[in-house]
């Protein structure tokens, strides 16, 4: 057999055993995007494994040949499995509502928040928004003691913000914290004992907002946040939309809406969610911002482009969005 002979069958053994892999790995359509991740990372060990002992015994043949025979067959293997994990990486910035799942215990998102929070903890994430937000003068927090500022939080999840953001606020400000979430975190959550700060039970869509507040007997808020959640998870037209109607509907005059908006490149995005899988830590934010996706929808004619100024308060990774509710005119 000459030595084109032997790198061809090299290739062939490669391919079809990566072929075999990736329907391994691809099998079962219910499959979750991290387990898959997973797979292929086992496979891809798997196979330098298999190719280095299957090597050992082509050396009893030709050791000269033992270097290009790993080389060519871990090429060939490589190859089509760096392809199938970066297209299963992009999925990850698909992750929608129905693949929430990655998120429960047992999956490799799991604890996603806590540990996005800590990095975020670590770059004063909190306190610069909140001083960026103060210092651009679109929201005024009531010193009333009478009167507070309610912050309703839609999607709170565990609510470190929120407690991060109380913290900031109680001893300046009359404020009153409002948590929910469409996936109850109120056990899991460190909440204080204050009755300005307050996590709602049950499980509540930050689309059902009216009723929320009516059980509070409560029409308007000041403060709506929803930090990459409810409309994170809902970008469509005719769900960005009806999400600043009933913002609109439940803000004060001079109510404020703020989401994040966040300005991250895509690579960087994308490294860093592959160094949290490997390495289970978070160097950035592996997932894109809410304004970077509901973006077409709040344009000129939508209900947030009319109704809404919008402001973006700080940058890079401390932007935020700032809609506020537009004077009507002879209101
Ligand atoms: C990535 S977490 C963000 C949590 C938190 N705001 C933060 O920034 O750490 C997304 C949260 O949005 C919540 N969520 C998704 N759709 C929602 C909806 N329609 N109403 C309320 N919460 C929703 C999820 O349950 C989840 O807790």
């Amino acid at each position: 057999m000459n030595y084109n002979q032997l790198i061809l069958n090299d290739l062939i053994i490669g391919l079809v055993w990566s072929v075999i892999v990736c329907a391994f790995v691809l099998r079962g359509k219910g499959e979750k995007t991290i387990r898959r991740l997973k797979n292929i990372e086992k496979s891809i060990i798997l196979s330098f494994v298999i190719v280095v002992l299957a090597s050992g015994g082509v050396g009893f043949i030709s050791s000269t040949l033992v270097i290009p025979h790993i080389l060519f067959v871990l090429i060939s293997i490589l190859i089509p499995m760096s392809i199938l994990y970066t297209i299963t990486v992009s999925r990850v910035k698909t992750l929608s509502r129905g693949h929430l799942h990655d998120y429960k215990k047992g999956f490799k998102q799991h604890l996603w928040s806590e540990k996005s929070y800590n990095y975020l903890q670590s770059i004063e994430w909190d306190n610069t928004v909140f001083k960026n937000v103060q210092s651009k003068d679109v929201i005024h927090l009531s010193r009333d003691p009478e009167n507070p500022s309610i912050i309703m939080s839609v999607s709170a999840n565990r609510a470190q913000h929120e407690l991060k953001l109380f913290e900031i606020t109680k001893d300046h400000y009359s404020v009153r914290f409002i948590c929910s979430d469409l996936q109850n975190a109120k056990v899991e959550a460190k909440l204080v004992d204050d009755k300005r700060f307050s996590y709602l039970d049950g499980n509540r869509d930050a689309f059902n907002l009216s009723e929320t507040l009516c059980e509070l007997q409560l029409e308007k808020v000041n403060v709506l946040l929803d930090k990459k959640g409810a409309l994170w998870h809902n970008a469509s037209q005719v769900k960005v939309d009806e999400f600043f109607q009933i913002a609109y509907k439940h803000l004060n005059s001079d109510g404020v809406l703020i989401i994040d908006g966040s300005v991250q490149s895509s690579l960087k995005q994308m490294v860093s969610y592959v160094y949290y899988h490997l390495f289970d830590r978070i160097i950035f934010p592996t997932e894109r911002s809410t304004i970077s996706k509901i973006k077409k929808y709040i344009g000129p004619g939508s209900f947030a482009g009319d109704h809404f100024e919008k402001y973006e308060v700080g940058s890079g990774m401390y932007r935020v969005i700032v809609f506020k509710k537009k004077e009507l005119r002879g209101a």
